[in-house]
């Protein structure tokens, strides 16, 4: 059985990579120092730029000794080399965190009299902004146009969130999570095809089967597997219609669609009416097997009943449907097994006549169900099949983000 990249593959991604940090004036800037850390952590080579303004909210210092690294603030403080091209020759991706307003108009508009605006000029990589201010400024339409011209110059903008900002304002214009802006810095670092603008539907989350108005039998799927299949679809090029039960996630804010739906029906529904026109079909949900044979419009007395028995009745096997009218389009079901993994989904594989199913063990606590984890073999149509150890489903995602371009670029 071939194994596939550990997940420290992924993990290490930012080992050893030059990451030029430019840090600009804003009270954001205390969010960036938990960055730097992280960054660190991760291996990341690091040198970093203050603006003037920045250092009367943080010292040089303290991004010194948190980064462990050099801090540069003045274009002039260095006699062997120019710092502003040196240092945008040397790194491989330039981060400016938090960016003020004032920085962000100096750049749009080829500003250069600080360092960090010096350098920028110089720099030919990969850009990424990660603007933080207040709601006012940051829809100024001064500040959106400078924004979106930059945009169009090639800079990766991570868009800020809505809510409280530390001048008591409510709206847009704080600073994202770092864990956002971490996964936007490994994305530059990894190489991946893409396909064009595939149509694509990803299922995710449990089904709820209503037994009255009120109450239900369903599953504990989350959703986080598929939502996290859907993200690296809609990042290699699909265009993801992702189809889910409730579930506390929010969705990749790049999909084509979002589909919210509460049963099993509804989530057959859905998918039929976009099979046909699709080229991809994934099903992460935990559909529910069964329903209950009718569904109570009031909800059911309790008193004066010592047992209560609900007639179930079968619910559609979606993949079971599709796969008699599937034409050209790949079909990956997953298979969620408490024992004879290999077995059991290789019967699956062949009675819903899928093209790849990805194997899980939802007996497991550390794995499978609700879990960050999972732990998956795959089964191709043709017998092949290869595992990956216990990792995130962030990175079971994204290689099955992987496969499926294979699958689609080889198809081709
Ligand atoms: O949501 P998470 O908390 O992240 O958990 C992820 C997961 C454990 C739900 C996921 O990894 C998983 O295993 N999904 C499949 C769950 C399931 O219903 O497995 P199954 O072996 O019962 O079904 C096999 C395949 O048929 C699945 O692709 C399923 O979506 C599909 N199916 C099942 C029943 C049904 N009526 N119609 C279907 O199409």
């Amino acid at each position: 059985m071939k194994k596939v990249l550990p997940w420290e593959t992924f993990k290490n991604i930012l080992k050893d990579k030059n990451i030029l940090i430019g840090v600009t004036g804003g009270i954001a800037i205390y969010k960036v120092l938990s960055l730097v850390s992280s960054l660190v952590k991760e291996g990341a080579n690091l040198k970093i730029i203050m603006t003037p303004d920045s250092q009367k909210f943080v010292s040089k210092m303290t991004f010194t000794s948190v980064g462990n690294c050099e801090v540069f603030t003045d274009p002039f403080e260095f006699e062997a080399s120019i710092p502003h091209t040196t240092l945008s020759s040397w790194a491989d991706v330039l981060v400016i965190a938090p960016a003020t307003a004032n920085t962000i108009a100096k750049i749009a508009n080829g500003f250069a009299d600080n360092l960090l605006t010096m350098t920028v000029l110089a720099f030919q990589k990969k850009k990424i902004l990660v603007p933080a201010m207040n709601t006012r400024m940051y829809e100024n339409p001064a500040t959106l146009e400078n924004i979106e011209k930059l945009r169009k110059l090639g800079w990766i903008i991570l868009e800020p969130e809505e809510g409280r900002l530390a001048c008591g304002d409510i709206g847009k214009g704080r600073y994202p999570e770092n864990e956002k802006v971490l996964e936007v810095i490994k994305d530059c670092f990894i190489e991946r095809e893409k396909v064009d603008n595939l149509p694509a539907i990803v299922t995710a989350g449990p089904t709820l089967e209503w037994i009255d108005t009120v109450r239900y039998i369903s599953n504990p799927s989350s959703g986080k597997m598929g939502f996290a299949i859907a993200k690296e679809l809609a990042k290699r090029g699909f265009e993801v219609s992702l189809i889910s039960g409730p579930t506390h996630l929010t969705p990749y804010e790049n999909l084509k669609e979002f589909v919210s739906i509460e049963t099993a029906d509804e989530m057959y529904r859905e998918v039929l009416k976009r099979f046909e026109k699709t080229s991809l079909l994934v099903m992460t949900a935990a559909v529910a097997d069964f329903k209950p044979a009718v569904r109570q419009t009031h909800k059911l007395k309790k008193e004066n009943l010592e047992e209560l028995s609900i007639k179930l009745v079968k619910n559609p096997d979606i993949l079971k449907e599709i796969s008699k009218i599937k034409k050209e389009q790949i079909v990956v079901g997953f298979a969620a097994e408490s024992e004879d993994l290999l077995k059991n989904a290789k019967k699956k594989l062949e009675e819903k006549k899928l093209d790849l199913i990805v194997a899980n063990d939802i007996s497991r606590k550390d794995i499978g169900f609700s879990s960050d984890y999972n732990e998956v073999k795959f089964i191709y149509s043709n017998g092949k099949v290869e595992e990956i150890e216990r990792s995130s489903k962030e990175y079971i995602a994204y290689v099955i983000g992987n496969k499926l371009v294979d699958i689609f670029n080889a198809k081709l």
